[in-house]
């Protein structure tokens, strides 16, 4: 995009004005070519990091920002996989749901960050937090919600904003990953240990173990968060004041997609 070079050729005071005013409300004229900054609004991005003053505190802010920006992607992969399956259309379905599984794998890699921080680092600004946790985090709850775990009390929550509570909502309204998944097994004239042991449809068949992959991704990050916490805080309670590593190791038994695994027992 170029800027407007159209009031070079005016010559009148009048049409300069005229030309000026019209590049002010007009932002193709204002913002000149594209570059890589202002197409991914690195500026705005980059004053989203408040330091504080220890050191380490700018490693926790990038780690829970960069799990939002995934989340956003995660749920937007998601969305489409529901739609995609909803329809019918199981082939389609496998990329984004490929993505998704890519994009929690990676996710677990980023412990190992976290890592190089010592509990006395993260004591240098856990009092900044007051009572806030991740315990929070609205778009982690949409993920648990569409993939297939829905929970009505948690909208209840006060700390959520009004966009968080509607956002929330919305997929409280709407079918899960689970839900649609198992419509198309029961479409399909099968059980799920039918499809698992010999499907008759090789595409619902590849989708049934990518749903797996997904669900053993996500208990991986949720355990390798646990190892992360403990290495932290040891038994102490979190900022979001539940009991910590206790609790957090109760989420690992969470399973989006219960049918496939409780198959398994009965092969
Ligand atoms: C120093 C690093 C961290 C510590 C000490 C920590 C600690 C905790 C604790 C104790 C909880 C339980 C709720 C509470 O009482 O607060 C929790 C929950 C949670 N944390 Fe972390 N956390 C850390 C890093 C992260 C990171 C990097 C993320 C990435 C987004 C994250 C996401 C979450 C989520 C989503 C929950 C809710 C889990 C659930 O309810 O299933 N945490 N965290």
């Amino acid at each position: 995009m170029k800027r407007s070079t159209s009031s070079a050729s005016a010559n009148t005071a009048g049409a300069l004005a005229a030309t000026i005013g019209a590049m002010d409300t007009c932002p193709v004229a204002r913002t000149g070519p594209t570059t890589y900054s202002s197409f991914l609004e690195v500026d705005g991005l980059l004053d989203l990091q408040v330091e504080g003053a220890a050191h380490d505190q700018l490693l926790f802010v990038v780690i829970h920002q960069s799990h939002e920006l995934w989340f956003k992607l995660l749920l937007h992969e998601l969305d489409l996989a529901v739609e995609l399956i909803k329809e019918g259309t199981f082939r389609p379905a496998i990329g984004p749901l490929r993505r998704v599984n890519r994009i929690v794998r990676s996710l677990v890699t980023q412990w190992e960050v976290l890592d190089t921080m010592t509990p006395l680092g993260y004591l240098a600004f856990r009092g900044e937090l007051d009572s806030g946790s991740g315990f929070q985090s609205a778009q982690f709850r949409e993920i648990e919600f569409t993939a297939g775990l829905p929970d009505r009390d948690y909208v209840a929550s006060p700390w959520l904003s009004d966009d968080e509570r509607r956002r929330l909502h919305a997929r409280l309204e709407s079918p899960t990953l689970r839900q649609v998944f198992m419509h198309a097994v029961a479409d399909s004239g099968q059980t799920v240990e039918e499809l698992i042991s010999a499907p008759m449809d090789p595409q619902l068949g590849d989708l049934a173990e990518m749903l797996v992959d997904f669900d053993e991704a996500f208990a991986v990050w949720r355990s390798r968060h646990v190892l992360a916490v403990e290495r932290q805080i040891g038994a102490k309670p979190g900022t979001g004041n539940s009991s910590g590593v206790e609790y957090l190791r109760s989420t690992t038994l969470k399973r989006f997609f219960p049918e496939l695994w409780d198959a398994r027992s009965v092969l």
